[in-house]
């Protein structure tokens, strides 16, 4: 089998500079977390809605979405939890290099996992957004109906229920997605990409 240390780097001649050059805006990682239903997919799509009028280059990687294809082969047990975010950090990181905002939507329950994600950026490059929504709201809306099925024990691990979820000590934003409108959300996510120099 191929190791890794067989394998030598490929330096691309149009580098991520370049790319962002070519934009006229820098690349970055908005990461969403949050309880299943806490509005981290509605939230990053508004806010991609925003850049894209705004003519910034965006996309959105969802729980949802990449579950059916990249990481179709994973479960919700913790170790197939730990290699989703990592395929999704590795994927975003390749992302932010085509010199594009990425935002990603996952619950992302461990605190480990998005600390991982945060390392393998160059330094300042990975935001965490935290979607705050107390269980019972969340479980109240039950969007998907999986809340319901999770008490029933229909769904083994799920989140908030019968698997953990570690709350972000020290996200780069909260936002009460219970309280606020998504419309104050997104004002609020992009007065911190505003601040952190990555849109005007
Ligand atoms: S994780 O924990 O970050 O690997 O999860 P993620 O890839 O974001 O996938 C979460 C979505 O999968 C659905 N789903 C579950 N969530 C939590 N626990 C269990 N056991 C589970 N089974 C299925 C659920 O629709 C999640 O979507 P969101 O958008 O978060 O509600």
């Amino acid at each position: 089998m191929l190791k890794s240390t067989d394998v030598l780097w490929h330096q691309a001649t149009v580098s991520r500079r370049r790319r962002e050059e070519l934009n006229s805006h820098r690349s970055a990682l908005i990461w969403f977390t949050g309880l299943s239903g806490s509005g981290k997919s509605t939230l990053a799509h508004a806010v991609e809605e925003r850049l894209h009028i705004a003519a910034r280059r965006t996309f959105v990687l969802d729980g949802d979405n990449v579950r059916h294809g990249l990481c179709g082969d994973l479960g919700f047990s913790e170790k197939d939890r730990i290699e989703n975010i990592r395929r999704v950090g590795e994927t975003a990181k390749l992302f932010l290099e085509a010199g594009v905002i990425t935002l990603t939507a996952f619950i992302s329950p461990f605190r480990s996992d998005r600390e991982r994600v945060r390392s393998i950026l160059p330094h300042g490059d990975y935001l965490e957004i935290f979607c705050n929504c107390p269980l019972e709201i969340c479980e109240k809306r039950d969007v998907k109906g999986l809340y319901k099925k999770a008490r029933l024990g229909e769904i083994k691990n799920f989140t908030g229920i019968s698997s953990p979820y570690e709350k972000p000590d020290a996200p780069d934003l909260l936002v009460d997605t219970y309280s606020s409108s998504i419309e104050e959300c997104v004002d609020k996510v992009l007065q911190l990409l505003k601040s952190r120099g990555i849109v005007e």
